[in-house]
């Protein structure tokens, strides 16, 4: 009898990963993040969460990408206007239809969502297009500006908020689409403050990866911002907290540049 051999199976399915183009920050991944992925930014307030999924936004819709930007927080033309300081014009992008900027209010989507929960008379997952989302329009990446203002108008209302995480992310999931969903974090819990507990957990692990910027205060009273890529399902990340600036191009970051001081003692975040 003729001993076949059988070849191993050389070739693993191998995801396509996309690159934000944003200096420096691609040198954290190894190749970069997963398609498809939905990502969550963290940050305290004023740390720059907007402008980096903003220039997201641009570095896409220059390659030829459909992006959605959704805004739960500023008004389309103060985004377009904060683009435009940093030398990116977005019009051509919007009159060609590859780019949609929209606004929208966080109750409007609470009350939708309970509008639909009430129709389909019980609280389960209701299998359609996440409320608010524009029909006809297939982007390549959204950005949702920002998770925290969904969540603010559904106080008291936690386990349908839940459902409506949980219907977006499985929505994005089918579509293929990456996403980045902004959360505001008061205090980072993994670099030392250990009495914060940290709240919407069931986000974290809805998401696939986890990016989060800092505003680091030193001792001497000088002021710092960082990003580190905390969790990226599906590709090797570096795990380091660098230095970031935003410049009049928008953000830059120094991936040689890890953080001086990261101790308890001598440093606090905001
Ligand atoms: N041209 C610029 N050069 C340097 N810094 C800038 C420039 N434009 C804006 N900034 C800084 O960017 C920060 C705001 O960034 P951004 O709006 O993205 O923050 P955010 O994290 O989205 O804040 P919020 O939590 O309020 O939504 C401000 O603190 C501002 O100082
Ligand atoms: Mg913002």
């Amino acid at each position: 009898m003729v001993k076949r051999k059988i070849k191993k199976h050389k070739y693993k399915e191998i995801r396509e990963k996309i690159k934000t183009y944003i200096p420096g920050f691609d040198k954290l991944f190894s190749h970069g993040i997963p398609k498809g992925s939905s990502v969550l930014i963290e940050g305290g307030p004023g740390v720059g969460k907007t402008i980096f999924c903003l220039q997201i936004a641009w570095e896409a819709i220059k390659r030829g990408k459909k992006v959605l930007y959704m805004s739960f927080e500023e008004p389309e033309k103060h985004l377009i206007s904060h683009m435009k300081s940093f030398g990116w014009n977005p019009d051509t992008y919007i009159k060609k239809g590859s780019l949609i900027i929209r606004r929208f209010n966080a109750l409007d989507v609470s009350r939708s969502v309970e509008a639909l929960l009430s129709e389909a008379k019980k609280e389960l997952l209701i299998e359609i297009q996440p409320v608010f989302f524009p029909e006809n329009f297939n982007p390549d990446i959204v950005l949702i500006d920002s998770l925290t203002s969904i969540a603010s108008a559904f106080t008291g209302e936690e386990a349908r908020f839940r459902i409506y995480m949980e219907q977006l992310f499985r929505y994005l999931e089918k579509t293929d689409t990456t996403s980045f969903l902004i959360r505001e974090v008061a205090n980072p819990t993994h670099v030392g403050v250990t009495s914060y507990v940290e709240r919407g957990e069931a986000i974290s692990f809805l998401s696939d990866g986890i990016i989060v910027l800092y505003n680091v205060i030193y001792n001497n009273g000088m002021r710092e911002s960082a990003i580190e890529v905390l969790k990226m399902r599906g590709e090797k990340i570096y795990r380091k907290i660098v230095k970031m600036d935003i410049t009049n191009k928008g953000l830059k970051v120094y991936p040689n540049k890890v953080l001086r001081g990261i101790h308890r003692r001598n440093y606090y975040l905001t």
